[in-house]
């Protein structure tokens, strides 16, 4: 899973980082600091919070694998 932010579309509410300041990691002026980011596991609950936190919609969620973890044997 990988958060994927707009930072266009950031107003720097931080309540992404309210959620998780590990994950939402915000930059000096208190907007979001990357365009992508990997999600560790067992954060995955966090990263759906914060990003359902944000009331720009400027935050997105990647659901695939990180390659090399895929199931798909077929
Ligand atoms: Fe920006 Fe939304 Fe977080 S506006 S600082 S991504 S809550």
């Amino acid at each position: 899973m990988k958060i994927i932010a707009d930072r266009a579309k950031c107003a720097g509410h931080a309540r992404c980082a309210a959620v998780s300041e590990e994950l939402f990691e915000l930059d000096e002026s208190g907007y979001i600091a990357f365009d992508s980011k990997p999600v560790p596991p067992g954060m995955e609950a966090l990263a759906r919070r914060g990003t359902r936190a944000c009331p720009e919609r400027a935050l997105m969620l990647d659901e695939e694998e990180a390659p090399g973890t895929a199931q798909n044997m077929s």
